[in-house]
């Protein structure tokens, strides 16, 4: 009689923003017990696998097939992981690995999962800034391939009229080229002209680049795909130090509403 076959583990991996320093222990860890590395090229390049360890690189967009893929090997027996960039949970490939399971086959609810941690864009930004999220944030994709373009104007609108800070992941692509001066105007609309927008470019690695500027200058030519654009609420303060990069931060205490 056949038996069952044993499932292997699914490691969801984020390799953190990009500098290897910021890769956690625990990731670092189930890179070595993988044997499988499913995930779009970049990200696999960042790792350093050994002879008997395979990359099975795809096109950023194949998200469900990739988890797909990954769990029909570690439903097989083998233990695989999923790569991605910063934090695996954030705008990434573990709500897509819970998609694929959600809606796959019974077997795959046996799959052994684990899920590591990562340093996500939005911290990795923060820390070269100052303490920008010191105070009531939140974070948002612009990017309307998987939601209505009306869903991310609404919310930016009331998280703006919150005093949310706004970390904005996927400000703008080729494919997206006008979305980001959008959101300005419509931030624009609610808050002071005066508040800080940090754009955080490859935070982490050999080509970071931080720019700070009030949103009344705000401008999408400063962004690219490998931003992290972080807009302030009316309490972040920028202190300027005449010989170091300004400081930029939302102190932990609110006043209370002044309006
Ligand atoms: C598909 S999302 C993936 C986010 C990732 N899972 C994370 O936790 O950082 C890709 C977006 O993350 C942001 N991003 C990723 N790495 C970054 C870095 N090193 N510095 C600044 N922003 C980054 C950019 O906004 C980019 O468009």
């Amino acid at each position: 009689m056949e038996g069952k076959a044993v499932s292997g583990t699914l490691y969801v991996i984020g390799t953190g923003p990009g500098n290897p320093d910021q890769m956690t222990p625990e990731a670092q860890r189930a890179v070595e017990r993988a044997e499988e590395f499913f995930g779009y090229f970049p990200y696999l390049d960042r790792l350093s696998l050994r002879s008997d360890q395979r990359k099975i690189a795809s096109d950023n967009r194949e998200e469900l097939d990739r988890a797909s893929a990954a769990l029909g090997r570690a439903a097989a027996g083998m233990n695989v992981a999923v790569v991605s960039g910063g934090d695996p949970g954030v705008f990434a490939m573990a709500a897509a690995v819970c998609e694929a399971i959600d809606a796959g086959p019974a077997e795959w609810r046996d799959v052994e999962l684990v899920v590591t941690p990562g340093v996500t864009a939005m911290l990795a930004v923060a820390a070269r800034a100052g303490a920008p999220l010191g105070h009531d944030f939140c974070a948002m994709s612009l990017s309307d391939n998987l939601k209505p373009w009306e869903v991310i104007t609404r919310r930016l609108r009331l998280v703006a009229e919150a005093g949310l800070v706004i970390a904005l992941y996927n400000p703008i692509s080729k494919a997206r080229p006008w979305q980001l001066g959008k959101a300005f105007d419509i931030l624009k609309d609610v808050l002071p002209g005066t508040v800080p927008v940090i754009f955080g470019r490859a935070a982490g690695r050999p080509d970071e680049r931080i720019v700070v500027v009030p949103l009344s200058q705000a401008d999408p030519a400063m962004a690219d795909m490998a931003t992290c654009v972080m807009i302030g609420s009316p309490e972040t303060r920028v202190i300027a130090r005449p010989n170091l990069p300004d400081l930029v931060y939302s102190p932990r205490s609110h006043a209370g509403d002044r309006r």
